[in-house]
């Protein structure tokens, strides 16, 4: 059933926009070089001039800390030839919520303080009319608080996790499978020539959509996501019968969120104004099924190399699709809305149905039983 567009209409007088401001913000993913040229190409063609803010908001909250200023000039020279390239040119940051910004006391102590309306003077004082925030769960909530202080804004949908709701991929998602895939494929021939186990763990915070993808692309013996909690005894029984009935090796990818039956997801760090760093899920689920199995085992952490490197093609579409359709937003006079893919259209809907809720792997999906009808452990 395709979605209902459910932003609000155009208004029938657009404002007059002469200068705008690009922000990324959150873990960066690849596509967003793509999103900034080709909101920075749309934007030249309505004549408006176009910054991006170094860092998240830092640029224009702490101008002072920028030698050469916390604004990017955005235009034809800055963006060219930056599609296929990875990371994001003016920077990004998972530290820099305005609404709570953490921020070291006289005692070294480290208190969060809402420092939104600083930031807000300061996009008056710079001029900028408008702003397009590029961004996860996180950064999408924060635009969605700053238009209500008044700024007109809209928002692009950019995870590798692929965990925001209300559309139906974000970019860098398919980057990140695609890679991951080829990892896994080369897992398999080191695996069968060792007779090993190989744990491969990646990223996915709250969704497992990395894991499962990629476990069902690469042929995996088991998926383990935040999902479904597992009970290693049934993983280890996969294993098993994979090295019993011919097989000799087995792989098994871990999503960095995932936890046991009884237990929590692994916390690498913890940190005042941030999320909490996982990791180490794999190191714990290759140890558990050597001891379980007696097969010896290894743990490849793939992490940060999921959010590197150039996009596929499919993500520099949707990311190029996606630059334009938010200054297209901009252009016929919507605000606080995200552009989002419902295809084959690109819809808007509004940052308030986006905010705060995340999109998890529906248990009964598909995908869910595809893997399942191959033959595939989820640990359950
Ligand atoms: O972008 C989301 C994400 O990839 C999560 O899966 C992961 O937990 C997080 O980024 C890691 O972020 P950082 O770069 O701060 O370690």
């Amino acid at each position: 059933m395709p979605r209902k567009r459910t932003a609000a209409p155009a208004v029938a007088r657009p404002p007059v926009l002469r200068r705008i401001a690009i922000s990324t913000g959150g873990g960066d993913a690849p596509g967003l070089n793509a999103v900034i040229r080709a909101a920075t190409l749309s934007a030249l063609q309505h004549g408006w001039e176009v910054v991006g803010i170094r860092d998240g908001y830092n640029g224009l909250m702490n101008p002072g800390n920028y030698p050469w200023g916390g604004l990017v000039h955005l235009n034809r020279e800055t963006v060219k030839g930056i599609t296929h390239l990875g990371g994001t040119i003016i920077g990004s940051t998972n530290k820099g919520n305005p609404f709570s910004l953490p921020v070291k006391q006289a005692d070294g102590t480290v208190v969060e303080e809402d420092h939104s309306d600083r930031l807000v003077a300061a996009f008056h004082r710079e001029g900028i009319d408008a702003l397009v925030s590029v961004g996860g769960d996180g950064s999408l909530a924060i635009a969605h608080r700053l238009a209500g202080k008044g700024i007109r804004v809209v928002g692009v949908p950019k995870t590798i996790d692929n965990d925001l709701d209300r559309t139906v991929i974000t970019f860098g998602f398919d980057t990140a499978v695609s890679f991951a895939t080829d990892c896994v494929d080369r897992l398999h021939s080191t695996a069968e020539a060792h007779g090993r186990v190989m744990v491969v763990e990646v990223m996915g915070r709250y969704a497992g959509w990395i894991a499962l993808n990629t476990g069902i692309a690469g042929s995996a013996d088991a998926v383990l996501i935040p999902e479904i909690p597992y009970d290693l005894r049934k993983v280890a029984e996969k294993v098993n019968e994979r090295f019993h009935g011919g097989g000799g090796f087995a792989i098994v990818v871990v999503a960095e969120g995932a936890k046991p039956v009884d237990g929590a997801a692994t916390v690498r760090s913890r940190e005042a104004g941030r999320a909490d760093r996982l990791g180490g899920v794999g190191e714990k689920v290759a140890a558990a099924l050597q001891e379980m199995t007696g097969h010896e085992t290894r743990c490849v952490v793939l992490g940060h190399l999921l959010r590197g490197g150039r996009p596929t093609s499919f993500d520099r579409l949707l990311s190029l699709r996606f630059g334009a359709a938010a200054v297209r937003a901009l252009a016929e006079g919507h605000q606080d809305v995200m552009v989002a893919l419902n295809p084959p259209r690109v819809d808007l809907v509004p940052l308030e149905e986006v905010s705060g809720r995340m999109r998890a792997v529906p248990l009964d999906s598909d995908s869910v039983m595809t893997a399942r009808e191959l033959g595939m452990c989820f640990g359950d």
